[in-house]
């Protein structure tokens, strides 16, 4: 199986996951890349049972209304039961490197307000060491070399991702060289440089449920 059949795969598992356990009517966040992509493909053929969807990202915004799927202001939304992304790195404790797309900020914010994170990946994404996948960094423009010299110092080689800007205006910094083994104590330590927006770390709010795209079918597992 490709790597596209293997997401495939799972966003139509994730697409009956939210069948059954989204309360009808009720309000789906959605991640953003390519395996949330072709979940949100899935979701048009059920989107009679959903009452609304938040786009972690104007890419998924636009698709999700390409599909006719209504898509809320998170301002305006009170509770969330789901919300389902994918991930660039996620381990055995369901902590995740995610960023790739550079919508990390805007995921964690509606991560943040769901009840289940449903995280739907391919197996190459199932590490036990968390920091091959360089660790994205999004960070305010004036404060770039600022933060990129005290993620030096922490150990990191951090790259400026050239020619990108995100939906809120800023850049990433791509970290390399890390090996990761305090996923939740760095989360929180990168956070408080001044001029971070956010992390790519999702330690502190992990992933409840994982889906993953194995050659022998969907695995199913929970935190
Ligand atoms: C985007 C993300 C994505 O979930 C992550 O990069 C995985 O993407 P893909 O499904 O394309 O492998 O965090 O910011």
């Amino acid at each position: 199986m490709t790597q596209d059949e293997l997401k495939q795969a799972v966003a139509r598992a994730a697409r009956d996951y939210v069948a059954q356990h989204l309360p009808a009517g009720g309000i789906l966040g959605v991640g953003t890349g390519s395996t949330a992509n072709f979940f949100i493909d899935e979701l048009a053929g059920i989107k009679d049972r959903i009452g609304g969807a938040v786009a972690s990202s104007e890419a998924t915004k636009q698709r999700l209304e390409g599909h006719g799927i209504r898509v809320l202001d998170l301002n305006d939304v009170t509770a969330m039961s789901i919300y389902v992304d994918g991930a660039d790195e996620i381990d055995a404790g369901f902590s995740m490197i995610k960023g790739g797309g550079g919508a990390l900020t805007r995921e964690k914010i509606v991560a943040a307000v769901a009840q289940t994170f449903v995280c739907i990946c391919d197996a190459s994404k199932l590490v036990d060491v968390m920091g091959k996948f360089p660790l994205p960094v999004e960070v305010i423009p004036m404060a770039r070399a600022y933060v990129a010299r005290e993620i030096e110092r922490l150990g990191g080689k951090p790259k400026l991702r050239e020619g990108f800007v995100t939906d809120n205006g800023n850049v990433i910094l791509d970290v390399h060289g890390l090996s990761i083994a305090d996923p939740k104590g760095l989360e929180a330590r990168l956070n408080q440089i001044v001029g971070v927006v956010t992390n790519g770390l999702f330690a502190q709010r992990g992933a409840d449920v994982l889906l993953l795209g194995t050659p022998d079918g969907v695995k199913t597992s929970k935190r």
